[in-house]
């Protein structure tokens, strides 16, 4: 039996807008006292927390879709964890959970915004990233937005990431060809060798325009937006008739200082002369379809045919280095925070 009074919360706030790139100083780490819970609430004892692009824009106070986080209060993410004290008749102590809980150790929930999971209790972390919010995005930006058929050509920028990685699998499950577009060796090889992309291209080392008309000799059917910037500018060139751009994210623009100008993109008429569509999307857009997806994703990963990878760091006060990582590239694969 946990006595909850005896129980101190570490969690981490907001100390600072940061101008640019973030750093730890953005952050301070508090230790708090756990409330007595009233009627409908629940403690969870946090396990894994999910550190994702949008945190930045979280960090800014410029508009948005979502609003920004005040100095002083906790940042916000989606976490992992399980129940151990309970006033919800519909969560139990032991029930494990996953909500948007913020950067802390314990969290007090009144079940909005928290789903129970039935996944084994090994895998739960995967609930924040293929089995989760990322892994939701995948689907709803590719099966939505993008609407593959057999024999599409698929591009996908950050493509080894949380998102790519299963945009990528679901495109190939859907007999589209599939180029991955990443930032280093090694996350090229893991996609091309054990997530079976067809083609990669690492833009740090290629001239990515060059690349896609060789590739891609009847053009760009469907291009997966993670990024922005020179690589959209590059995929524009290269478009085919009717190509649909699913526009999801632009980590490239997401730490530009406050003086900074964002690349501009100069060939815009190509979607003009190819009839194309570009559209963005948050994935919220989809929440009521939600359950259909998460089965659909479970059931993908149970039978093996859906693949992930974690990069995880450990302990709640390196989350704004794992922040860090995400926003610089360093991260490969899912980047969450174990809370040991
Ligand atoms: N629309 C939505 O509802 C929604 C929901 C979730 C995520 N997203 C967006 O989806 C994108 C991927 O998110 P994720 O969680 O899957 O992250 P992730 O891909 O796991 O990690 C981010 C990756 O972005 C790449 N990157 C970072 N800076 C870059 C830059 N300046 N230029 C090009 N690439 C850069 C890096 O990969 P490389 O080393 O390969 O460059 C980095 O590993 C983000 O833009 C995010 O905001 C949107």
């Amino acid at each position: 039996m946990i006595i909850v009074d005896e129980l101190k919360n570490r969690a981490l706030i907001l100390n600072s807008r940061p101008d640019g790139y973030p750093d730890e100083s953005n952050f301070k780490l508090i230790e708090i006292d756990i409330p007595e819970l009233n009627p409908g609430e629940f403690i969870v004892k946090i396990l894994w927390l999910s550190v994702d692009p949008y945190m930045r824009g979280r960090m800014s106070d410029k508009k948005s879709y979502a609003p920004s986080v005040e100095i002083g209060d906790v940042m916000v993410g989606g976490a992992v964890g399980k129940i151990i004290s309970s006033r919800n008749t519909e969560f139990e102590v032991g029930d494990l959970v996953e909500g948007r809980f913020g950067w802390q150790e314990y969290a007090i929930s009144n079940g909005m915004n928290a789903r129970k999971l039935t996944i084994n209790e090994s895998d739960i972390s995967k609930a924040l990233g293929a089995l989760g919010m990322p892994g939701l995005t995948a689907y709803f930006g590719l099966f939505s937005l993008g609407r593959p058929i057999p024999n599409d050509t698929v591009v996908i920028s950050a493509a080894s990431g949380a998102v790519g990685a299963v945009v990528g699998q679901l495109a190939k499950l859907s007999g589209c060809k599939v180029v991955g577009i990443v930032g280093s060796d090694p996350k090229a090889m893991y996609i091309k060798n054990e997530l079976n992309f067809d083609y990669v291209i690492n833009y740090k080392k290629e001239d990515v325009c060059k690349r896609l008309l060789e590739i891609c000799p009847n053009g760009i059917d469907i291009y997966f937006d993670n990024v922005g910037g020179e690589i959209l500018e590059a995929v524009l060139e290269n478009l085919a008739f009717r190509a649909r751009i699913v526009v999801c994210g632009q980590i490239a623009q997401y730490n530009l200082a406050n003086d900074e100008v964002a690349h501009g993109i100069t060939n815009f008429r190509n979607i003009l002369t190819n009839q194309a569509t570009v559209e963005g999307f948050i994935v919220s857009r989809f929440a009521s379809d939600f359950p259909q997806a998460y089965s659909f994703l479970e059931r993908l990963y149970t039978d093996g045919k859906l693949k992930t990878k974690e990069d995880i760091i450990i302990n709640l006060e390196n989350t704004p280095e794992a922040l860090l990582r995400v926003l610089t590239g360093k991260n490969f694969g899912k980047q969450i925070v174990q809370i040991v």
